[in-house]
């Protein structure tokens, strides 16, 4: 495979970022515990999706010594809607190793930052490339898309190897004293030009005097991939259980899915809830879908509003309307069933 029109890629793609690259809050002044929370933000989430959790998030926990004295619900609570929580959990406990072995500034040392809890190569590469002007490549699957497309290199991308021919394709091709730029710029270049799903803006981009894709008239078939496997789809039911001391939730389990997060009591469809509830009064209400990476929920649920209370079994607690709204972050697959049962608890009266 010849990779030799890499080598012309950099001076365009800069002179492009620089006239085109949208200004993003963690851009401007790129320091390195802004740039850090940002790309782990990142990671499974859209640009215009982090930006209000991006400054929530440091507004309320300004140092990387705040961040690892936080308390668990707090955190959970900044990051409510962004999905993935382990991120959040791994940034903490990266937080509390900055601040016992690094006096609490992140080293500038790839090694070091790799060896994080929840930090990987590409993120590793873009915090090192961004925050510390290191030339260390960060590659992504968007970045890859944009690679194998001026390539056109039909190798499989979603093996390491492909990862890692990349990686060592690009560190000699990283520009000193524009390190981050070249980083962002390649992310810039998948994020808002050579777009996926078969839709390159060709005629926006100015890679397209040296993109072998483009020459040969199908940019779009890159980057080759092997089919996916299909998502599980679990059958689970509901329940949105009110009693006068509030709404029953409970606590999953440490290890899995959602580890250690609040939800609404669920079951497998044709599994009995882990304990029995008095007769009540009982509605049906809307069926939802929610998709994980490997998982597919598909919710039916039932709203109960039981005339007295009971003692919830172990993990189980009810929670009162305030601290369901101030302090309790609920996964968003259940958003709509939270939403409902907020609005039965405010109109609450037996
Ligand atoms: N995606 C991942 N990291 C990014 C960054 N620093 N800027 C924009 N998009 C990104």
């Amino acid at each position: 495979m010849d990779y030799s029109v890499l080598e012309q890629m950099p001076a365009p793609l800069l002179s492009w970022y620089h006239q085109n690259r949208r200004i993003l809050p963690w851009r401007e002044h790129p320091l390195p515990y802004p740039v850090w929370v940002s790309e782990i933000m990142l990671q499974q989430t859209r640009v215009e999706a982090v930006i209000p959790y991006f400054e929530r998030f440091l507004t309320a926990l300004p140092t990387i010594a705040d961040l690892a004295q936080a308390p668990e619900d707090v955190l959970m609570k900044l990051w409510e809607g962004l999905g993935y929580y382990s991120r959040v959990r791994n940034l903490q406990n990266s937080a509390k190793i900055i601040v016992e072995k690094y006096g609490g500034k992140i080293p500038c040392d790839y090694d070091a930052v790799r060896a994080l809890p929840g930090i990987g190569d590409y993120t590793a590469g873009a915090i090192c490339s961004i925050a510390f002007g290191l030339p260390t490549p960060a590659v992504d699957g968007n970045v890859l898309r944009v690679l194998t497309r001026i390539c056109a290199d039909a190798q499989d991308v979603t093996t390491a190897k492909a990862k890692n021919t990349f990686r060592d394709l690009l560190r000699p091709l990283y520009p000193s004293g524009q390190c981050g730029d070249f980083t962002q710029a390649l992310m810039e270049l998948g994020a808002t030009v050579c777009l996926p799903n078969g839709a390159p803006r060709c005629s926006d981009c100015p890679m397209q005097k040296l993109c072998r894709g483009f020459l040969a008239g199908n940019a779009q078939e890159y980057p080759v991939k092997p089919p996916k496997k299909a998502r599980k789809i679990e059958e689970r039911r509901v329940f949105v259980i009110l009693s006068l001391d509030g709404l029953l939730l409970h606590r999953r389990p440490k290890k899995g899915l959602l580890s250690g997060m609040w939800e609404l009591p669920n079951v497998l469809a044709n599994d009995p809830l882990p304990f029995s509830l008095p007769d009540s009064p009982c509605d049906l209400l809307p069926n939802h879908k929610h998709i994980f990476s490997h998982i597919e929920w598909h919710m039916s649920a039932q709203a109960l509003t039981l005339s007295e209370s009971f003692v919830p079994p172990k993990d189980f607690e009810w929670v009162t309307l305030s601290r369901l709204e101030e302090e309790i972050a609920l996964p968003g697959a259940f958003t709509q069933y939270r939403r409902e049962a907020i609005s039965r608890m405010k109109s609450f009266t037996i």
